[in-house]
C-alpha cells in the first residue's frame, strides 16, 4: 500500500452549499470537513440526498449556479483552494489533475463519435502528440480497461452500460489524473458487471496509484476499494476512518444502523434504507443532531446542541454525544489504571 497519510492531496474544511429556490433554501453540504491523502482512496457513503454528488460537483467547481451556491469553505488541492481558482485554472485542473466519473456513461458520452475518437480526444487536450499518437494510446486506454482495441471504431451505442462505463473510466484515466471523483460509477450496472468494473478500478489504483474519492451507498464496494470511509448523513460528515476501524467497530447510530440494514449478497438494492424515518428535509433541518429524530439513543440534549467530531483515535471519528460520552469514560478508565 502506497498511501501516505501524513501528505494530504485533497484537504475540504467548512463546505457549505445551498440551492435556492424560489420558495426555499435547501441545504445541501454543511460545514464538512474531508480530507484524502496521496494514493488513497476514500469511500463516501449516505442516502440519496446526503449531498454526495454536491461535494464532489464543488470540488471541480461544477455546481450548477444558480440555483447553487458555495457560501462557504476550503478546498485544498496540494495547497491551492480550487475555490478561488479562475476559469482558466479550473480548466487545467479538470481532466489534467482531477477527473470525474458519473454514475451514467452518457452524461460523459458523445453518442455521435467513436469511443475510440473521444478518447484520442481526451489524449490530444491534454498532450501535445500528433494524431497518429493519440489514437496509440487510446487503444493502449481500451485494451488497460478490458476493451479489444479493434472497437476503436465503435459507437457507444454498441457497448453494454458496463462497456460504456469502462469507457469513461479509460476517459478519464486517459490525461493520467491524480484524483479521480467517482460518483457511484457502477450503481447502473448489474452486480456481475459491477464486480468486474471495481476489480478494474482497484487494478487501475495500484497501478496507477491514483487518489480516489468513491461515491456509493454500498458497503460492500467501499470494503472491496477504499482505505478510509467517511459517511455523510443530511449534509455532515457523521463519523470516518480507516475500513477496518469502522467496519468493525462502528459508533455513530446512523453508521450501525447501515451495516444493520446491508441486504444479502444476492439482492441488489437501489437504495439504502437503513433505519425508520426519513432523512430531515434539506431545506428545514432540525435544531440539535440532523440525525435525532430518528436516533435510537436520543436525549435531550441531541434536539439542543449539534455534536463536535469527536476524534476517538488516530483512525476514527463520530459525531455523537453518546460515542463522546463513552469514549470519555474510557479514557478516564484507562488515566486511572495509569494513576495507579
Ligand atoms: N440543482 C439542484 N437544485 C435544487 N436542489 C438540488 C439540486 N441538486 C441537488 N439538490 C438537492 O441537494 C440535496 C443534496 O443532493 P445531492 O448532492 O445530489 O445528494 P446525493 O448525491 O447524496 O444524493 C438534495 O436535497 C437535493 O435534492
Ligand atoms: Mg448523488
Amino acid at each position: 500500500m502506497t498511501v501516505d497519510k501524513d501528505k494530504k492531496m485533497l484537504e475540504i474544511s467548512g463546505l457549505t452549499v445551498v440551492y435556492r429556490t424560489d420558495d426555499e433554501v435547501i441545504h445541501a453540504v454543511n460545514s464538512l470537513d474531508l480530507d484524502i491523502s496521496h494514493g488513497e482512496s476514500l469511500g463516501l457513503v449516505g442516502e440519496t440526498g446526503a449531498g454526495k454528488t454536491t461535494t464532489a460537483l464543488s470540488i471541480l467547481q461544477l455546481v450548477a449556479d444558480p440555483p447553487g451556491e458555495i457560501t462557504s469553505g476550503k478546498i485544498l488541492f496540494e495547497g491551492t483552494d480550487l475555490l478561488k481558482a479562475d476559469k482558466k485554472t479550473m480548466r487545467r485542473y479538470r481532466g489534467n489533475e482531477i477527473s470525474m466519473i458519473f454514475q451514467d456513461p452518457m452524461t460523459s458520452l458523445n453518442p455521435v463519435y467513436t469511443v475510440g475518437a473521444q478518447i484520442a480526444e481526451v489524449i490530444k487536450s491534454h498532450n501535445s502528440c500528433s494524431n497518429a499518437e493519440a489514437k496509440a494510446r487510446a487503444m493502449e486506454m481500451l485494451e488497460m480497461v478490458g476493451i479489444p482495441k479493434e472497437r476503436y471504431d465503435e459507437y457507444p451505442h454498441q457497448f453494454s452500460g458496463g462497456m460504456k462505463q469502462r469507457v469513461v473510466i479509460a476517459m478519464s484515466i486517459a490525461c493520467e489524473p491524480r484524483l479521480i471523483l467517482a460518483d457511484e460509477p457502477t450503481t447502473a450496472l448489474d452486480v456481475t458487471i459491477q464486480a468486474q468494473v471495481l476489480e478494474l478500478m482497484n487494478e487501475l489504483k495500484e497501478k496507477l496509484k491514483t487518489s480516489m474519492l468513491l461515491i456509493t451507498h454500498d458497503l460492500g464496494v467501499v470494503a472491496q476499494v477504499c482505505d478510509r470511509i467517511a459517511i455523510m448523513y443530511a449534509g455532515e460528515i457523521v463519523e470516518s476512518g480507516d475500513i477496518e476501524e469502522i467496519y468493525e467497530n462502528p459508533r455513530h447510530p446512523y453508521t450501525i444502523g447501515l451495516f444493520e440494514s446491508i441486504p444479502s449478497l444476492e439482492e441488489n438494492v437501489e437504495k439504502l434504507k437503513p433505519i425508520k424515518g426519513q432523512m430531515p428535509d434539506p431545506a428545514n433541518l432540525p435544531e440539535g443532531c440532523s440525525f435525532w429524530p430518528r436516533c435510537p439513543y436520543v436525549q435531550e440534549q441531541c434536539k439542543r446542541e449539534a455534536p463536535n467530531m469527536v476524534h476517538l483515535n488516530d483512525k476514527h471519528k463520530v459525531r455523537c454525544f453518546r460515542a463522546e460520552k463513552s469514549a470519555g469514560e474510557i479514557k478516564g478508565r484507562e488515566d486511572s489504571c495509569n494513576a495507579r
